[in-house]
């Protein structure tokens, strides 16, 4: 450093400064944190319809269904549960995001909506992304560990998923 700098800004002086724009730094965080604690997600599940659930609808052997509930249900149904960290701002509106997305994409609790063809893609798409480990979310097992799925367990929910969609026997148009 010049001398002259040295000069005017003694060492102390440099250090006071760095030390208060780091205290200026974390006071901001740390509001922004509590203001964020205000913006709170909507965690109300949407009335359940058991007629037109997935699981009483097709009936899985209870291990399928066990595998469905607590490692799908949470994002792909009207049976979220909010684990208490969805208290917590960021996380909470990371993790509705999860919620809204999966359910957009897959909704076991409407599954008497769909129609055959919608039914057949969904399936389709079920087996595969449980085939090849891209469901559940990666981040999902790390906080639920019930959710984690063996080789095993892998193996028969997407027999099962494969079996569902055979015996909904959706003929492609162009086959009819
Ligand atoms: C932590 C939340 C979460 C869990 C748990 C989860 N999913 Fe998903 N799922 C999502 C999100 C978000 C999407 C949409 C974005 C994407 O594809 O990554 C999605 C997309 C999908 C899709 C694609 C649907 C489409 O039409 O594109 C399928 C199929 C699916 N999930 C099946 C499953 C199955 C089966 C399980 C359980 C073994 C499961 N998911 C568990 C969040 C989740």
């Amino acid at each position: 450093m010049p001398v002259a700098l040295t000069h005017h800004f003694p060492n102390q002086t440099l250090d006071k400064m760095k030390s208060i724009t780091k205290k200026n730094i974390l006071m901001l965080v740390a509001g922004l944190f509590i203001i964020a604690q205000f913006f709170r997600i909507d965690k109300t599940n949407p009335n359940v319809e058991p007629a037109k659930d997935f699981i009483a609808l097709t009936q899985p052997p209870l291990e399928v269904e066990n595998m469905l509930r607590s490692a799908c249900y949470d994002c792909h149904s009207h049976e979220t549960s909010y684990p208490w960290y969805s208290n917590l701002a960021p996380v909470s509106w990371w993790l509705k995001n999860h919620v809204n997305e999966g359910r957009e994409h897959l909704n076991f609790s409407v599954w008497a909506d769909y129609n055959a063809k919608k039914a057949d893609h969904k399936l389709e798409e079920c087996f595969e992304e449980v085939a090849k480990e891209g469901m559940p979310l990666k981040s999902y097992p790390l906080t639920h560990p019930e959710a984690r799925l063996s080789e095993e367990q892998r193996a028969k929910l997407v027999t099962w998923f494969k079996q569902t969609r055979q015996q909904l026997n959706y003929q492609k148009e162009e086959s009819k």
